[in-house]
């Protein structure tokens, strides 16, 4: 399993090491001899050093994990916030780029910008750390704007100062003057005041809102920000409740008078939502009904001539229903457009007949004495169309050709690709997703009630005997979505439904037909996000599975991992977001998302450390099944591992301590042979006769990447009794599991080998072989795997680390049941996102056609397939696998772009045994590139880079000779003559690279 792997390999590498610094004399020594020889065309030349005026500056500049790129107004609320920046693209002449571009020191200066007041200022700071620069000034204040300037320094330039924005939240409680408001009498979902100013000579307007179950804040009239939606997040309200802030100065500054009118919208969202009770496995949970929504503002305005002013939310606010009579996260939206006002939210408005009364204080939705949380909600919002996401990538950008289904990047809005009529107007988006529908010029009378209904499929006509082609709606389970509106009948009005959400590919429109395809317009709705991964190959079928992929992660994020957007689940399944992490962090940013999702885990941890499989709780079980409660671990550590951010690590070691403690306890009643199970090996072809198998599997996986993560932190006493513990698990698992007569553990099943073996040293050595050997012949007699949820993820990168990745890729290609193909290649439906199961069919079981838990794929295709492993940015790693068989893969292209910058790789098989393999390493980043033979037990004949001749052997077992040739940046070589794998050092920059083999 590449986790273990990868940590072991960073565990080896920093830039404090010894041997980098031998190597960055070496590599300075190598710099000046190609400089005195003047052959260095990809150098810059120092001497004209002077003459050429070198614009760099920090980019990408990160606090708090925020690009400011995509994030212009950036709210923190720590007082040791942590910053990162990319050292600028250094080119040559002729556009290369410049290798070895390595940073040697920085400074970095903190304002405030009203004050003047220098917070920090750090010097000159020699150091090679461009990222997670932990802030070590004065503490901030509330409410306050700040600069950082940021400055780094290379062996040869010193950058430009650039400078970005910051502003504080409220740090403190007492910082709040107003009062949550609301109703306990009516469906009190609009609510206005106005206000008089004091001056229309504004310096600063800031707001600090939050309304649960969702909000939406008006001024004059204007929606604040209105691509965000369905804010704010949701959580365990009592534990913890979000809040968010706008910049209003410029909103503000365009006043012409001192009478200012604002209004709040209000949703039921999760606070207020009926939740369905859910049943599983024999045992009923009602999640809380909380009470009435409710919403907290306050306006902080900061005058020209100093003065400050603050509004706030109170019992003078007036409220009514609003025109969304209904509204309901699962069931859908009714609006009554014939109560619609205008300009409701105006200083201007008057309406002397309708019931505004006035509102009423309600309590905060925190239980502050059980020690609960009013927190800025530091992820970003759940948004529609391209401000939902950004777009980081080059390249292909998921437009490959023969995929079905949209990009993801063409803006967020999809549009009918056609329409049909059975009973009532049904619309094909082309795409399965996670949204709702706007409906234009609708011209019928008033009172005229429309209905949108959604579903994920068709019943096909004539298959199975079915002959309707009308939408299925029978895995909605218990639920009707619906979003109905009632018109006004004042002619071309819009309908678009409020605070709620579906996930469809086709929508059905009754009760007016002369809706065209032009008057629909379709939003995809998911945490904002960037598209930071790319990765597409010679194979439309992983082509496909990775457009399935991305779209399935995007549908099911919303504020947090969810379970699927359609039916009457949608929860927090622990399961479900631990698997699909690594893929989901490959493809998207979303650091602060997860960590988020971290911190309502560790909220909702009982004090014996137990975490529930959903979180926030609505279904499913505490203490959660292991393998649920496992992400816990898994996504702190995928987290680490593609930032570099230790505080992440240092966060939640305690509460993951206390986890794995707690499954100490559970295990100290039962032993590994009946170690308690929920779920097991969710959703398999064939079900293992052993789950307490299962659930060891993520106990022991816990346990072992927990001393990863004490070495990391230099937990010296808990690596040693970890790691002590783990020796123990992993004896007593062979003990207990194998199974003599099947030459493999428990029923011999796939799974129960795979986990096996996937585990550090379970498996005693003389017997890997044998259970190697039956797991092969497993899979090659069934031809598929017949597994799960828990035991595909580890599939794949066990064949490929074993010496099976052909058999690995002859899988993965597969396109008949079961397997990933055979989602989009069955006479039902062609997936355009990844299914629930693997017979997720109306014939079959009634279950999702959007879920990311069997996404875990997409990191074998960035890990293996790319070979692109990120080892939380130290030295990275590219380890490209490539199939002896060269019909089954001949081409991969991916890119990631990391904190640090863009990682590419791009590979094509030229023949048999030679490839070309072009890779892009960022700034202040050393990679270790590893080439596999392509020929089973080939030996490396020849290896060039950019058309130089680098390694050489003459013939077979003679020794690999490494010539020392002009290529700058390629620093070191070994040969691994076990496996006959090279390995390459290189710096910063772009390699084209060619092997040969024989
Ligand atoms: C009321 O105010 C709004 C926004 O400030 C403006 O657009 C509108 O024209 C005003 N209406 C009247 C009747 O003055």
């Amino acid at each position: 399993m590449s986790l273990f792997k990868a940590t072991l390999f960073s565990l080896n590498t920093s830039y404090s090491n010894p041997q980098y610094t031998r190597m960055f004399l070496l590599q300075t020594l190598l710099f000046l001899i190609l400089l005195s020889q003047n052959v260095a065309q990809n150098v810059l030349d120092i001497s004209n050093n002077h003459s050429r005026a070198i614009l760099i500056k920090p980019c990408h500049v990160r606090i708090q994990h925020m690009d400011v790129t995509t994030h212009p107004d950036i709210v923190i609320d720590t007082h040791t916030p942590h910053i990162s920046w990319q050292l600028a693209n250094e080119y040559t002449d002729n556009g290369h780029l410049i290798r070895e571009v390595n940073q040697i020191g920085y400074s970095i200066r903190v304002k405030n910008v009203i004050t003047d007041q220098l917070m920090w200022n750090t010097n000159y700071v020699q150091s090679s750390s461009s990222s997670h620069i932990l802030y070590a000034g004065i503490p901030f204040t509330s409410d306050t704007r700040y600069t950082i300037a940021i400055k780094y320094y290379t062996k040869k330039h010193e950058s430009q100062w650039y400078t970005v924005h910051f502003r504080t939240g409220l740090f403190s409680l007492m910082d709040w003057t107003g009062y949550w408001i609301g109703s306990n009498y009516l469906n009190m979902n609009q609510l206005r005041t106005v206000v008089s100013l004091r001056s229309i000579s504004i310096e600063s307007a800031t707001v600090f809102i939050s309304g649960v179950g969702f909000y939406q804040l008006y001024i004059e009239g204007q929606l604040i920000d209105p691509s965000r939606r369905l804010d704010v997040g949701w959580t365990t309200y009592q534990q913890r409740t979000l809040y968010t802030s706008y910049d209003l100065t410029s909103v503000l500054s365009k006043l012409s008078a001192r009478q200012l009118g604002i209004g709040i919208v209000l949703g039921q969202g999760w606070y207020n939502q009926q939740q369905w009770a859910i049943s599983l496995n024999g045992r009923t949970i009602l999640a809380e009904q909380y009470g009435p929504p409710r919403a907290l503002m306050q306006l902080n305005i900061r005058y020209s001539d100093g003065t400050n002013q603050s509004i706030i939310t109170d019992s003078t606010w007036l409220g009514r229903e609003g025109e969304h009579r209904f509204d309901s996260v699962y069931m859908g939206t009714t609006m009554d457009l014939r109560a619609t006002l205008t300009c409701w939210s105006c200083a201007n408005f008057t309406d002397s007949y309708l019931p505004w009364i006035n509102a009423s204080i309600l309590p905060s939705p925190v239980n502050f004495t059980a020690g609960g949380q009013f927190s800025l909600q530091i992820m970003d919002p759940i948004r529609i169309g391209p401000d939902a996401l950004h777009i980081a990538t080059s390249g292909r950008l998921g437009h490959v050709a023969g995929v079905q289904g949209a990009s993801i990047t063409d803006g967020g809005v999809l549009k009918p690709i056609s329409e049909d009529y059975i009973n009532g107007l049904v619309f094909d988006l082309g795409q399965n997703f996670a949204g709702w529908c706007k409906l234009s010029s609708l011209n019928a009378s008033r009172s005229t009630i429309i209905q949108m209904r959604y579903a994920e499929l068709r019943y096909s006509r004539g298959v199975n005997g079915i002959d309707f082609a009308g939408l299925y709606y029978e895995n909605l389970d218990s639920i009707a979505v619906m979003d109905t509106v009632i018109l006004n009948g004042t002619g071309n009005e819009t309908f678009e439904p409020l605070f709620t959400s579906h996930g469809f590919r086709y929508l059905l429109v009754n009760g007016y037909n002369k809706v065209s395809k032009d008057d629909v317009e379709c939003y995809n709705a998911h945490s904002e996000t960037t598209l930071i991964g790319n990765f597409s190959s010679s194979s439309i079928v992983l082509n496909q599975i990775q457009h399935n992929i991305v779209w399935s992660q995007l549908s099911n994020s919303m504020s947090l991992p969810m379970g699927c957007p359609q039916r009457n689940d949608r929860t927090g399944w622990l399961g479900d977001a631990g698997l699909s992490a690594d893929a989901a962090l490959y493809n998207f940013d979303y650091i602060n998302f997860y960590l988020n999702f971290l911190t309502m885990i560790k909220d909702n941890q009982t004090p014996d450390g137990a975490i529930s499989d959903t979180v926030p709780f609505m279904t499913g079980f505490i203490p959660a099944d292991p393998n649920w409660g496992t992400a816990y671990i898994t996504i702190t550590w995928c987290l680490y591992e593609h930032t570099g951010d230790i505080t992440i690590i240092e966060k939640y070691y305690t509460g993951i301590q206390a986890w794995i403690n707690l499954l100490v306890d559970e295990y100290t009643k039962t032993g590994l042979a009946n170690m308690y199970y929920h779920f097991g090996d969710w959703v398999p072809v064939q079900k293992i006769s052993n789950n307490s198998l299962v659930s060891s599997y993520a106990f022991l996986r816990d346990v072992y990447t927990f001393v990863n993560m004490s070495e990391l932190l230099h937990r010296t006493d808990n690596v040693q009794k970890y790691s002590q513990f783990y020796q123990q698990l992993a004896e007593e698992w062979h003990r207990v599991f194998y199974n003599l007569t099947v030459n493999g553990y428990t029923d011999g099943s796939q799974s129960a080998n795979i986990l096996s073996l996937t585990l550090p040293t379970v498996v005693p050595n003389h017997l890997r072989t044998t259970v190697l050997n039956s797991l092969i012949d497993s899979l090659v007699n069934t031809g598929y795997f017949t597994g799960g949820i828990i035991s595909v993820a580890a599939l794949y990168p066990l064949l490929s680390n074993e010496g099976y990745h052909d058999l690995a890729l002859k899988l993965a290609l597969s396109t008949s049941y079961p397997s990933y193909g055979y989602m989009f290649n069955n006479q039902i439906q062609n997936a355009t996102t990844t299914w629930e199961q693997w017979n997720s069919l109306p014939t079959g079981a009634r279950s999702s056609l959007n879920h990311h838990m069997f996404n875990s794929i997409g990191a074998w295709f960035y890990r293996y397939l790319a070979g692109i492993e990120l080892n939380a940015l130290n030295m990275i790693t590219i380890h490209p696998r490539i199939s002896y068989d060269i019909d089954l893969l001949n081409y991969i292209e991916a890119e990631v772009i990391t904190i640090k910058g863009a990682v590419r790789v791009k590979w094509t098989r030229m023949s048999i045994d030679s490839m070309e393999l072009i890779v892009t390493v960022p700034n202040n980043l050393d990679a270790n590139i590893l080439f596999d033979p392509l020929i089973k037990n080939g030996q490396c004949l020849k290896l060039i880079c950019d058309g130089k001749d680098i390694l050489m052997r003459k013939n077979r077992n003679d020794k690999l000779y490494w010539i020392k040739d002009d290529v700058h940046g390629i620093n070191d070589f070994s040969e691994n003559y076990a496996t006959g794998t090279i390995s390459i050092r290189i710096a910063s920059g772009q390699y084209t690279f060619m092997t040969y083999w024989h």
